[in-house]
């Protein structure tokens, strides 16, 4: 048991603490512009096992390494293809994670015995020099319990992970809000494993060639499972056209609801939050409205279901799944 501290981001003091807790292979909650992530040394596996006790996290699920620069690709990845640079110099440091072949040296416990290698550099300055000043590569999930909604704030962690981390580097609110886009190297063609925050379009405008998104992959990855991301309040979509109906019939009976158009009867309602009808600026604030309806402990929570574009695939993604 842990007496969890909060260490600021902003702090060189801090910052040097939080890397000698890590070299020394405790775990340190650290954050990104995506989620908080739980992050251990990726060449320590006895401190990678403590990721997989503290999350809950079945192990055969692999973890992201994140790196302080594509200069350090190929300390962690071989065949690599040119592309992977294009994407990097497009993309890094920025919410992209590439699947690449793993180098010999890969522990197992980080790919889930895939032959594999996810890798990605966080757009986290502070945290990116202090990589790099202590040669650290970082495995680190989001740092939420197994199936239960990411992190986008320090509070966040501190109420999840209280007891169980020994600190947390606060770098304040992610300004993405939703993890990274995951894109596959090693197939024939690019594949996205996860939607994210970087769509296909943007992937093929850089790469010039069809990025593939299947609907099912094989691969063992929790960001593909049907229940994740989950508040522990029961979590409903509704159609627009049947929110104001949902309202009317559960509005003051113990509800929370999220939404983006107008509902007159929602106006100024404690026990709502209205987010903008823009695919960027919601994700940025979905995963802490979902935090916050959850701590007050509603029956249930409803959400409207977002719109149908491409630039909200990752939003809807992530919504099918919290109210599976
Ligand atoms: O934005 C993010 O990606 C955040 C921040 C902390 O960087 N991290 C994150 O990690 O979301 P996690 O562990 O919650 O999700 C990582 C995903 C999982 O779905 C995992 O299966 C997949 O990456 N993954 C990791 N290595 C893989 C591999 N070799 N092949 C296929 N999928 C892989
Ligand atoms: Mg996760």
């Amino acid at each position: 048991m842990f007496q969890t501290e909060v260490l600021d981001l902003f702090s060189p003091l801090a910052c040097q603490k939080a890397a000698e807790l890590l070299v020394d292979g405790h775990l340190v909650a650290i954050p990104t512009e995506t989620v908080y992530g739980l992050a251990a040394d990726a060449k320590n596996k006895s401190a990678i096992a403590k990721i997989f006790e503290v999350k809950q996290r079945p192990n055969n699920h692999p973890l992201i390494v994140h790196i302080a620069g594509a200069f350090e690709l190929d300390l962690w990845a071989v065949n690599i293809p040119k592309m992977a640079y294009t994407l990097a110099k497009a993309f890094w440091p920025g919410p992209l994670t590439m699947i690449l072949y793993k180098a010999a040296h890969v522990p197992e416990e980080i790919s889930g015995g895939l032959p594999t290698i996810a890798l990605r550099v966080p757009n986290k300055p502070q945290l990116l020099d202090m990589m790099h000043k202590y040669k650290l590569g970082l495995v680190a999930p989001s740092a939420n319990l197994h199936k239960k909604l990411s992190p986008t704030e320090a509070k966040h962690v501190y109420k999840h992970l209280y007891g169980l981390i020994p600190a947390v580097l606060d770098g304040g609110s992610c300004s993405v809000g939703l993890e990274s886009t995951i894109i596959d190297l090693t197939q024939g063609k690019p594949t996205i494993l996860r939607q994210g925050p970087i769509t296909k379009k943007d992937l093929e405008d850089v790469l010039h060639c069809e990025v593939a998104e299947p609907k099912v992959h094989h691969i063992a990855a929790p960001g593909n499972m049907h229940i994740h991301y989950q508040p522990y309040t029961k979590s409903y979509l509704v159609a627009s056209e049947e929110f104001e109906g949902i309202i009317k019939d559960t509005h003051n009976k113990n509800s929370g609801f999220l939404h983006y158009d107008n509902f007159e009867s929602l106006t100024g309602s404690w026990q709502a939050i209205k987010l903008e009808k823009n695919a960027e600026e919601y994700a940025s604030l979905l995963y802490s409205s979902l935090h916050y309806l959850d701590s007050l402990e509603f029956k249930a929570i409803y959400i409207q279901a977002p719109p149908l574009e491409p630039q909200w695939k990752a939003v809807q993604d992530r919504l099918m799944k919290a109210t599976n």
